[in-house]
This record gives C-alpha cells, structure tokens and sequence, in this order.
C-alpha cells in the first residue's frame, strides 16, 4: 500500500516536471521564431500544448464551418504588406513591415508544392519593394528551377522595375500583371495609384515592353471605382495586348479599407453591381477581359499572409489561419474560407505556364 502511493506521487511529480520543461520550450521557441507566436496579433497562450489562440483566431477555433482540406492548386502569396503607392481602396494594407527570412518562406513554398501547388502568384504589398525585387526574384527562381512550378507569377504596381531584374529572372516568370486603374494620369493621381508625381502609365507601357523582349507574359489589373467606372479603355487595351486583362469590381474588407482598425476607408469608391455591369458592357468588344465582381472574388483566392498563414474573406474581414509553417498545409487550409467551385467558377484554371501559351513574341 506504502510503496504505491509513493510510486502515484513520483509518477505525478514526474508529469509535472515534463509539462513544465515543455511549456518554457515552447515559449522561448515562439519568442525565437515571431511567426509561430502570431506577431501582429493581440495573443494569449491557450494552453502549454503549443496552441497560441488569438482574439482574431480563437472564433475559427470555435467555428462549426470548418472545410476539410482542398488542394492549394493556385496560391497568393502576400509576402509583404508595405507599399509605395497609396491608392485609396487597397484592400491589403500594411499593418505590419513583417517579411519572413528567406530561408522560412522556401520553406513554406515547398510545403505547397507537396500539397499539390502548381500556381504561385507573389503579391504584397508591392513585391518589388523589399530587397528592391531582389528577395522576390530569388522566390520567382526557387519556384520555377527548384519546385519546378508550371505556373509563376507576379502582380505589381510595376513602379519600383528595372530592366536588370528581367535580365537575372525573367526566364523564371511566367506572368507578370501590372494594376492599372485608368490611362487618365489624373485619374491614377486621384486614385493614389502613384508615387508622388510621377507617371504610372510610363511605367506601364515600360514593363509591357520588357514583358516582349524578355518573354513574360503580360497581364493587367484594374479596380473598377467611382473614379474610373465611366471610363472607355478598349483602345489602350487593345493596344497594349495583354493575355488577360482583370477587371475587378471594387471589393470592401473590413479591418483593411473600412471599418474602425483600417489604415483606408474605401466606401467613397464603392460602386453598385450595375455600374459595374455598365463598365463590362461598354468593354465587350475587349476578348481578353476576365471580369470579377465582389461575389465572385471574395472567396475564390487563396491568399497567405507575410506569416503564411491563410487569410478567410467569409466574414467580410481577413481572418487569419494557423501559419502553414507551424501547422503545415492539410491544417492550415482547413480554416481558409476558399471556395474551390467560385475560383473555376471566375475561370481561375487557364492556361498559365507560358511555355505552353502562344506569345505573339
Ligand atoms: C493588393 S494589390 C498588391 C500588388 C500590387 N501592389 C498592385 O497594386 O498590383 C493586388 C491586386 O489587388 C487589387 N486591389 C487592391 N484593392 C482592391 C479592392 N479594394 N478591390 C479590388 N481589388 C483590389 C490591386 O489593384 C491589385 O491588382
Ligand atoms: S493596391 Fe495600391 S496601395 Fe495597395 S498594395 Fe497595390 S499599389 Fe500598394
């Protein structure tokens, strides 16, 4: 009877050793690692099983919608949120100046690439910013020569290029698409798509034509607003011949362009469905024209955070996900909001290796 309620204490005493030794572990490995522990994030330690449950996070813990897992087969990846325009109605603002270290975000990118990723478009932010497009060119590089990626991708406001970039790695990039909201350059002032005062369609038509001689397919972006939405823009399209053009309707998120805790406040820029109808009407003559209006774009993205962590548009607002880096892929997705059917529904599988399109070039 003696030996064994000494042996129940030593075996509890044990437990209590070892819980405690893990939860120290733990928490100088989330101050190590600033990615694990949610840095951005108002956190608080769940328990010493290793989960950290944000405010923001804690609701999809509690959520009965939770998907099962989908395959990533085409992922944004906003690895920067900074910016050097500042367009009124950006919807991915920079909240923090976090970049993961290179190393991390290969890391994450293989993780995708064992999932099933063959599409990586790289977002921001503006990508060309951090390193000055160096870090990017390095991630453009690592997709194509190492994962072997049939699709890679870049959306940019395409001021911070320089033609050095395309000479290290334009073989490695299959599209590259420039936003461009209007081809008035009062309209882009208006906006805030620009740098001070200088001029964004310059840079357009630069970019398109180092597209050309370097072999990337061209693409273009534009927000539909109440800036642009009477706009005619069949002939500078058609001109500048890109293989999609993107025409968005422009999308609200809560906590990024409205609401109390946004850094922008949109609402000015909103326009009814059927403006943006009318828009789509007076373009039809344009063949490359891939139209979104807000029901089709909000949950048909698959978008990773500067943390790589997914980010679910169902509630209005970016609620992010558990990071792929700690929980990996299969987890991480469950609690991305996607919905596969929309993003085939707005055609987001086309032909996206550039070996495989017919450049005119
Ligand atoms: C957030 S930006 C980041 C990349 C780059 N800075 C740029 O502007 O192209 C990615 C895309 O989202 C578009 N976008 C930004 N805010 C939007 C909004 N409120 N509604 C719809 N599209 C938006 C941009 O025009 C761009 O094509
Ligand atoms: S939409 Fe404009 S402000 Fe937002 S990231 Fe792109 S260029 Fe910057």
């Amino acid at each position: 009877m003696f030996l064994a309620s000494e042996v129940a204490s030593l075996r509890l005493f044990v437990q209590l050793c070892i819980s405690t030794v893990y939860c120290i572990l733990w928490s100088v490995f989330s101050k190590v690692r600033p990615w694990t522990a949610g840095v951005g994030c108002l956190q608080e330690k769940g328990s010493c099983s290793g989960e950290t449950i944000t405010p923001v996070n804690r609701k999809q813990h509690q959520k009965k919608d939770v998907q099962p897992a989908t395959t990533p087969t085409s992922v944004n990846y906003h690895f920067t949120r900074k910016c050097n325009y500042k367009c009124g109605f950006c919807f991915h603002t920079a909240k923090t100046s976090f970049v993961l270290p290179l190393e991390e975000a290969k890391r994450g990118l293989k993780l995708l690439k064992e999932s099933g990723m063959e599409k990586i478009n790289f977002s921001g932010g503006e990508p060309f910013l951090h390193e000055k497009g160096d870090f990017l060119g390095k991630l453009v590089q690592y997709c194509k020569q190492d994962l072997q990626l049939p699709s890679v991708s870049i959306v940019s406001n395409g001021s911070m290029i320089k033609e050095k970039w395309f000479q290290k790695y334009g073989e490695y990039l299959d599209i590259l698409a420039i936003s461009c909201d209007s081809f008035e350059e009062e309209t882009n002032q208006l906006i805030g798509r620009a740098q001070g005062r200088k001029s964004h369609l310059g840079n357009l038509y630069k970019v398109r034509n180092w597209c050309q001689q370097y072999k990337v397919a061209f693409k273009i972006n534009s927000v539909i607003n109440t800036f642009n939405v009477d706009e005619d823009m069949t002939e500078h399209i058609t001109q500048l011949s890109p293989v999609r053009w993107k025409v968005f309707q422009c999308l609200l998120i809560d906590g990024e362009n409205a609401g109390e805790d946004a850094l922008r406040q949109a609402e000015r820029f909103v326009i009814s469905e059927q403006q943006f109808q009318e828009f789509l009407d007076r373009h039809t003559s344009v063949s490359c024209l891939v139209p979104e209006s807000n029901e089709k774009m909000r949950d048909s993205y698959l978008i990773l955070d500067e943390y790589m962590r997914f980010l679910d548009c169902r509630e209005g607002r970016k609620d992010p996900s558990r990071s792929i880096l700690d929980v990996g892929v299969t987890e991480a997705i469950r609690f991305s909001g996607f919905d596969e059917k929309m993003f085939l529904k707005r055609g987001g599988k086309y032909v996206w290796s550039k070996a495989d399109m017919r450049l005119e070039w």
